[in-house]
């Protein structure tokens, strides 16, 4: 038999040992009585004359080379062991499972989003949810007494009647302006607020992603364009678009934007109220008057903006039919995504 094959299934048998009486178990094992270096000198008589000096030597080495590795196992299981005994660990009791969350799909959807828009070169930014009532209204061309603030209306701060919670991420868009020139592309991610009782398809909080791109010569195709690249990188690459008319006071001309359902794939059915198609987002021309507002001269300067509602996107994507899911903080639902 090979001595150092022994030496090294000895070593191993020693590794897996963690208390002092496995330890006596594998001492026996090897040096007791009946061990395995008993057996091997036990065996020396019936060798060749010639070969018996150097195995006995080597089956002595391999003894004291044991005994050596046990009183050092022996000294380290002690000495762990006391200072559990000191420390009162209970190195039996069931340690405690640390669940690991991932990332809300809310969250996950304007991920994705954004990167498809940052990968055509946009970069992404953000504002406050309190706003002033002139970032949120009259800088997009909603003066005081436009009938189409009501499709806005919003929640105003007590004692600031000039502030309130967002009602859009628009108004973003009046911030970055103020502030900064032409080239601009941005989309811009964020929490937006409205007085809507709760229903399946409303709440009081909701996402937008607002996005917008002002350059010189930018026209009604170039925002075309951009759309139908977003929608098929989030949708998928077989589907259609369509704009239809509509109107945002912040933009002119304005549309409202479909895509061929995702379900029935444009033939009619219940998800798309058999029309064959789904809004996704509104959007348009910047309206020279929100130039105006901002300092800008609408005679060089032309763009597009779009805003689209996170949730209502996240919806159509997974086939949820009740905004309320996203924020009950349920772990069955959570977990799906
Ligand atoms: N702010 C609009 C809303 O909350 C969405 C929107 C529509 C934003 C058209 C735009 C746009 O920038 O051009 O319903």
């Amino acid at each position: 038999m090979d001595i150092n094959s022994i030496q090294a299934q000895i070593e191993g048998d020693l590794a897996g040992v963690v208390s002092v009486q496995a330890l006596e178990e594998v001492r026996i094992k090897y040096l007791g009585r009946k061990g395995l270096i008993s057996e091997l000198t036990s065996s020396i008589p019936g060798l060749a004359v010639e070969q018996r000096g150097t195995f006995g030597q080597q089956v002595n080495t391999l003894k004291n080379k044991l005994l050596e590795l046990f009183e050092e196992k022996e000294k380290t299981l002690k000495t762990k062991s006391s200072v559990l005994k000191k420390s009162n660990l209970d190195i039996g009791m069931p340690g405690i499972v640390q669940e690991l969350g991932h990332i809300h799909p809310i969250t996950q959807v304007i991920d994705e989003i954004c990167t498809v828009f940052n990968r055509m070169g946009f970069s992404v930014v953000q504002g406050p949810e309190v706003e002033t009532e002139y970032n949120n209204f009259t800088g997009l061309n909603i003066p005081l007494e436009h009938p189409s603030r009501d499709a806005f209306d919003t929640f105003y701060l007590k004692d600031y009647s000039k502030l309130l919670l967002r009602s859009h991420t628009s108004p973003v868009q009046v911030r970055v302006m103020k502030t900064q020139k032409p080239p601009l592309a941005m989309v811009v991610p964020g929490r937006v607020y409205r007085p809507d009782a709760v229903d399946a398809s409303h709440l009081f909080m909701f996402h937008q992603i607002e996005g917008f791109l002002v350059d010189e010569n930018i026209r009604f195709s170039d925002l075309k364009g951009i759309l139908e690249l977003f929608a098929k990188n989030v949708f998928g690459r077989d589907i259609r678009m369509r704009f239809r008319p509509h109107f945002f006071p912040f933009t002119e001309p304005s549309v409202e934007v479909d895509i061929s359902c995702i379900i029935c794939k444009g033939r009619g059915c219940s998800v798309c109220g058999r029309k064959g198609w789904l809004e996704i987002l509104g959007a348009g021309m910047i309206h020279p008057n929100v130039f105006k507002q901002v300092g800008y001269a609408s005679d060089i300067y032309t763009g597009f903006a779009f805003g689209m509602g996170v949730e209502r996107i996240a919806m159509l994507k997974y086939g949820i039919n009740d905004i309320r899911l996203f924020f009950e903080n349920d772990l069955r639902f959570l977990r799906q995504f």
